[in-house]
């Protein structure tokens, strides 16, 4: 049926599980179906909204398109959509920042209450029913499984060569049934390669041929490049000290252009046959596997530019040895992460001294993104690596801070610290160790100072009996660094 009459399938107040993560695999029609009624609706003085969960980030046609009419209630997980940004900072829509692995298990679990619709997107469906997934498959296992009505988009602008590339595990069951996840490589297939529908919750078919709208890098700057230079030498060293094999062990690269001139620097490397277990495959980890660098990727995503993308399709038959897209479920699975031993590395706002880390809110208080898979990562990773520009907003704010102004990482789970400044190896130190080598070799040079001071005078109020000398703070001042930020847009103290 059209896109409008399948979108009139939806109604007011529905939870609805959409595909898509990363720009990739996100249904193209519906969604701004649903926004033109949904304005229609609302002209008309109704409130029509609704719950939107998906597997990540999507893209202006989804969650552009249903912020823009104010048509979303509840977002989760993870968005980056500048107007969803702008509402859920306004007040005008909720959002739940929760960890990607999480979603599914919490929808299964009841916690989210009940799901009405799933929104999905395919490559094509089987004469037996069987669906082929398209480029991400995020929570579309879950959504499928546990909707009430299923509305499918087949997009046949994905190659019907996509075939075979997914493992979707079927074997996730409720605690206390739950059985060990079989995954004990990257490589490992676990599960079937197509996905599963109930034929009688279809109530609707939508057929298109859009391509994803693929994010376009940029080359990386010079702070990217340094960040990239200091992990390299730090792999390097940890090579050379045995604490990593000569072929590493498996990489998580989160999104960006950081984590792009990492994976670029990887590859000038001397390192071959690596392996990938991450959520989102960029361009940086298709031309590592081009060059032999990587050996194999498992991922939930394919985040490709276009360029990436008409590499990857031109190409699909060596690709499809090489890469395995799984539910979000198990590519950000703890004990998957934690029993393979990967490498961690993931984008910033801020850390402080300590080592505390804030990937999702600016100055304490406005989303930017959502925390995505980095905490899955990070909490389970053999390394874990945070990296940012020691400075934005051109030097008015420092990303080392006395105090985070939001913790999604804390100290506990923060191996590694990176500015362009350099590298601080964390691991081994405590609290006040930690914050000398953070201010030393992360802090940009206009701020090392004043930090120094903070801490040394935390410290001194701390041996006067009046603090604690085991994370020495100075509680009025911690914060005031983002106070005279949001006051005069600089945070230099004076
Ligand atoms: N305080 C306030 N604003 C800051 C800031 C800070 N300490 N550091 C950066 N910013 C601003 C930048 O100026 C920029 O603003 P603009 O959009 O107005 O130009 C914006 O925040 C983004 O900064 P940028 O350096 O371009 O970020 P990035 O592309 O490297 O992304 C994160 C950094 C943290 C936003 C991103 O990595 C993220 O969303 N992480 C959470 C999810 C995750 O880690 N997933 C990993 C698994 S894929």
């Amino acid at each position: 049926m059209s896109a409008e009459q399948a979108a009139a399938l939806i109604q007011n107040g529905d939870h609805v599980g959409m595909s898509g993560f990363t720009s990739s695999g996100y249904p193209k029609a519906v969604p701004p179906a649903l926004a033109r009624q949904i304005e229609a609706a609302n002209a008309g003085g109704e409130t029509f909204r609704i719950g939107v969960w998906t597997g990540a980030s999507t893209a202006p046609e989804l969650d552009g398109a249903l912020a823009k009419v104010g048509g979303i209630e509840l977002r989760l997980p993870y968005q980056s959509d500048p107007t969803c940004r702008a509402r859920i900072n306004a007040g005008d829509m909720e959002y739940i920042d929760i960890h990607l692995s999480h979603v599914a298990q919490f929808v299964w679990f009841g916690f989210l209450g009940k799901l009405n619709v799933a929104l999905v997107e395919v490559a094509g469906v089987l004469e037996d029913g069987r669906l082929i997934a398209a480029s991400s498959l995020g929570n579309n296992k879950t959504w499928l499984d546990l909707a009430d009505k299923v509305i499918l988009e087949v997009n046949s602008a994905h190659p019907l060569g996509l075939a075979g590339m997914h493992d979707i595990y079927y074997g996730t069951a409720l605690p206390p049934h739950r059985r060990p996840i079989p995954v004990l490589h990257p490589s490992s297939r676990i599960g079937d390669a197509y996905l599963h529908v109930d034929p009688a919750k279809v109530v609707a078919i939508v057929e298109t041929n859009e391509p994803d709208r693929n994010p376009t890098f940029t080359a990386p700057d010079q702070a990217s490049e340094r960040i990239a230079e200091h992990i390299l030498d730090f792999i390097d060293h940890e090579v050379a000290r045995g604490r990593l094999p000569r072929e590493l062990l498996p990489i998580q690269s989160g999104v960006g252009n950081t984590a792009n001139a990492v994976l670029s620097g990887l590859d000038k490397g001397p390192y071959k046959g690596l392996t990938a277990y991450t959520e989102v495959l960029q361009d940086g980890m298709l031309e590592m596997l081009k060059s032999g660098t990587l050996g194999f990727a498992s991922s939930t995503a394919l985040s490709l530019s276009d360029e990436g993308m008409r590499e990857f399709l031109g190409n699909l038959d060596f690709y499809r040895e090489r890469i395995l897209l799984r539910p979000q479920e198990i590519s950000n699975h703890p004990e998957v992460i934690r029993r393979l031993g990967v490498i961690s590395m993931n984008g910033m706002i801020e850390a402080d001294i300590y080592g505390n880390v804030n990937s999702t809110h600016l100055m304490g208080t406005r989303i930017m993104n959502g925390i995505g898979g980095s905490g899955d990562f990070a909490r389970n990773a053999y390394l874990s690596i945070f990296m940012t520009a020691s400075t934005a907003k051109n030097g008015a704010i420092s990303c080392i801070v006395p105090m985070a102004s939001h913790v999604d990482h804390t100290e506990h789970d923060v191996q590694v610290v990176v500015t362009e400044q350099g590298l601080a190896d964390l691991r081994g130190l405590a609290p006040r160790q930690r914050a000398k080598v953070i201010i030393e070799r992360c802090a940009h040079p206009s701020y090392r100072a004043a930090l120094a001071d903070y801490q040394e005078r935390a410290q001194a109020l701390a041996r006067s009996g009046r603090a604690g000398l085991h994370t020495p703070h100075l509680l009025r001042e911690a914060l005031a660094w983002h106070e005279r930020y949001e006051a005069n847009g600089n945070m230099l103290p004076g």
